[in-house]
Formats: structure tokens, sequence, C-alpha cells
């Protein structure tokens, strides 16, 4: 982490609410209950209008939690855990047959439950087993469905460092291992299928820690070999500071959507860690597959399109109020070739008359922090406490455009102040207030 969390204050504005405008990757996700989503290492999965997302509860030693929406945006907790048992981790569910399945990793062996519905409570189904072909452990679940033969598939990562797929049967026990990877230090498998591709997405080895994850592909996915690995976003970004956990396949009216579903660890897997989803763009002819970055976006489920936000007001940074030791600086990367910097101690940027709606709403911050730094940002709104950026979305400081939620009063008498604490080489460029 670049930043330091030293908050000066607490108060302002709050990222709870309940209905959800966009899918903020990195940012805490609020259930329509207030409450964080808790379901990491976890999968989405559409039934009917519904759809079901299960994960490990990092604040519950990694039961297997769940949430309904019919929205992608919304979130309700079903009625949780849906087992008893603990450390049971990435847990995915399946419907091999006509009871429902969570499958997910205990000590090291594969742990399966069964529902009569998908919400409903699960019961253990026998103990815990080693993977066919034999004695293997391992670390991380993932699961996908193929289509052309409506069978499920178990996607596992081993120690020993094989990424193995094997069948589930028709009686939900695991079956024969029908492919698997060994080209490396890989984990956190998942597997999406495009114009009759599977492309299987992985992540390196390094715990909690982010890196570059990657894809391999076949046309065949018993006994077909495996081609790659090539990145699935720049290097540098690390996966957009995040980790594989499942691929989402919306099939809409107009387009088919996949979303790539990272989760965005803390320093130890723990409650602060959040999520990371993004839409993935297939390139069939160059077999490859990319994440498009979105500070901010949503779906409609209906049709497969992704929306961002198109109405937004912007406020240069050169243009507002600087107090102190703030001064212009010519900034390459700024919109206006501008910024302001010398943001610390006394040095503060007041944007003066800005234009609320009335209540909670975003507001993308644009804003540079070199590498090497370790400065943390803070924002107050109508000289309001200053609260750090980094507590309302903690990827502050990782990408150049950090959104949060601000409580904007009606109409253009807001003033949002911004200033950084600890360190220098921040520059400001700007800040965009979202209306839509
Ligand atoms: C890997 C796994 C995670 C977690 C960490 C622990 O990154 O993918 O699920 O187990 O290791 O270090």
């Amino acid at each position: 982490m670049r930043l330091h969390h030293s908050v000066l204050a607490l108060g302002v504005a709050s990222v709870a609410q309940a209905a959800n405008s966009w899918i903020v990757p990195g940012a805490a996700w609020m259930s329509t209950s207030n409450t964080k989503i808790d379901a990491h290492g976890g999968m989405v999965y559409k039934q009917g209008n519904t759809f079901y997302w299960v994960g490990q509860s990092a604040s519950h030693n990694e039961q297997p939690f769940m949430y309904t929406s019919t929205n992608l945006l919304d979130w309700t907790p079903t009625s949780n855990p849906k087992n008893s048992i603990q450390y049971m981790w990435r847990p995915k569910v399946a419907k091999p047959n006509g009871n429902w399945w969570i499958y997910g990793q205990v000590d090291r062996n594969v742990q399966a439950m069964k529902a009569t519905a998908i919400d409903a409570s699960y019961t253990l189904s026998g103990g815990k087993v080693t993977l066919p072909p034999s004695g293997y452990t391992y670390s991380d679940t993932g699961m996908f469905r193929d289509d052309a033969d409506q069978t499920w598939y178990l996607l596992t990562s081993a120690d020993h460092n094989t990424v193995q797929v094997n069948r589930i049967n028709a009686d939900g026990a695991v079956g024969d291992r029908v492919n698997y990877l060994a080209k490396g230090a890989y984990e956190a498998p998942g597997i999406l299928k495009a114009n009759g591709i599977y492309y299987l997405i992985v992540s390196g080895k390094t715990g909690w820690r982010s890196n570059p994850n990657q894809v391999f592909w076949t046309d065949k996915l018993v006994g077909g070999s495996w081609n790659g690995p090539v990145g699935i976003a720049p290097e540098a970004e690390k996966t957009y500071n995040s980790q594989n956990t499942f691929e989402l396949t919306v099939a809409g009216s107009k387009k088919t959507t996949y979303i790539y579903m990272g989760d965005s660890w803390d320093s130890k897997g723990g409650p602060d860690s959040n999520y990371v989803w993004l839409p993935i763009k297939v390139d069939t002819s160059g077999k490859k597959l990319t994440l498009e970055y979105h500070a901010q976006w949503k779906i409609d489920v209906a049709t497969g399109e992704v929306q961002v936000p198109s109405v937004k007001r912007r406020y240069e940074a050169e243009l507002a109020t600087l107090d102190g030791r703030a001064a212009i600086t010519q900034c390459e990367h700024c919109v206006s070739k501008r910024g302001v910097y010398q943001l610390n101690g006394d040095g503060v940027v007041r944007f003066g008359n800005v234009t609320g709606l009335g209540g909670l709403q975003w507001v993308q911050f644009h804003y540079h922090v070199p590498p090497s730094s370790e400065a943390g940002a803070w924002v107050s709104v109508n000289d309001g406490s200053a609260v750090n950026i980094s507590e309302l979305n903690h990827r502050a400081g990782y990408h150049s455009v950090v959104p949060i939620q601000l409580d904007l009063k009606e109409g253009s008498e807001n003033t949002v102040t911004f200033g950084t604490s600890g360190g220098e080489g921040i520059v400001l460029d700007g800040i965009e207030v979202v209306e839509d």
C-alpha cells in the first residue's frame, strides 16, 4: 500500500445507502441492509431473474454467506450462514442434479454440502475428500458449467502448482480429472466460454497481494491443451489490485457481457477486503481477454449493455481557491495540463460553488500519487470534518480516478475541500460530480 490510513477525523460522508447506483471497483460495497457485502472468493449464479452471490464471510471465520440481487447492484443478505462450517475457502455453487450444492476447500480437501433450494441451509454431504486421480490437496476452488454438455466442473489449484479440472458427477460427487494446467505457479482459477473457446483465468501466487492475472485458452475443455498465458490487464496494474475468483456471463437481449469478479484483499484477506468487478473484452480471433477498467459502471441485466457515468460536472483544481502553500503546476497527465501541488500542511484546494442534487452523490477525484509517496488524501464538504479518502474507497491513490460518495446540498452552494497528509507529491487534476 502506498497510502497511510492516517485518518484526521471521522464523520461527514457515509458510504452506506439502500440503493446503489454504480458498481465501484474496490470501494466498500454495501448490502441493502447497510452492511458491507461479505462474500469473498465467491461466485454469482443466476436462477430465474435472481442472481445469487455466494462467498466466504471474512467477518465470520470464512463461513459461506449468500446475497441475492436482480440488478447486480443491490444485494440482500439471505439467512446466513448457509452452514455452520468454518474456514471453508472460496465456496462455489453448482446444480449437478435436483439439489443445490456448495463445494469449497476445507483443510486443503473438498467439502461438499447440499440443499433443496439455492438459498436454503446446506447440510454436509459426506466428509472432506481429496481430488481424483489421487491425493490431490489444494487451496483455491473455482466453478464452471459447460452449456455444451450441461456439466459442472470443479476447478482447483494445488500446492504443487497444478490447476485441475474435475467433472462433477450426476450424484454430486467429484469425478474424473478432465484437464489440467501445469505451466507454472497459478491459483484462483475461473473459466469463461465465448464463441466456443474456453478461457482459463488464473492469478499468480503471491498470497493476499495482487499480481498480474493470466489467461490460457483451449478449444476443448476435456483433454485439450492450454495455450498462453496472456495477461488480462496491463502488467503494472496488478489486475487493478485484485485476484480472480469467477467469471459471470450475462446473456442480454442486445449483447452478452462477461464480468470478471475479483477480490481486492486487504493485507490478511479480512473484512476490509473489497471486490473488483469489471467487464471483460473478448477478442476471439486473437484469443485474448482484456479487463475494461471503469472507475464506476453498471450493467443493464436485461440487455447486457454496460453503462458508465455520462452526466458529470467537472471542476478544475487550478481554477479553485488555493490556500496556504498550494500552487499550480504543469501536469502532463492532467486534462488541462495543469494541476495543483504542494497539498500538505496548510496547502488545500477549495472548490466553491459545487452543484449538488441534494443527498449522497458520487464525486470522482482525479489526482495522482507518485509510487514512492506515502501521502494520503482527505476531503471535507461544506466545512464539515475531514475524512480520509481511503476510508471511503481503499483504492485511493492506486488509480488516477477515485470515486467517493459525498453528501451535497441541493444547488450550487457546496464547498468541497481537498488536502493531503503525510507526504509530498500529490497533484490534484480536478473533480467530477456525477449526476446520473
Ligand atoms: C492465495 C489464495 C487466497 C488465500 C491466500 C492466502 O492468494 O488465492 O484465496 O488463500 O493465498 O495467502
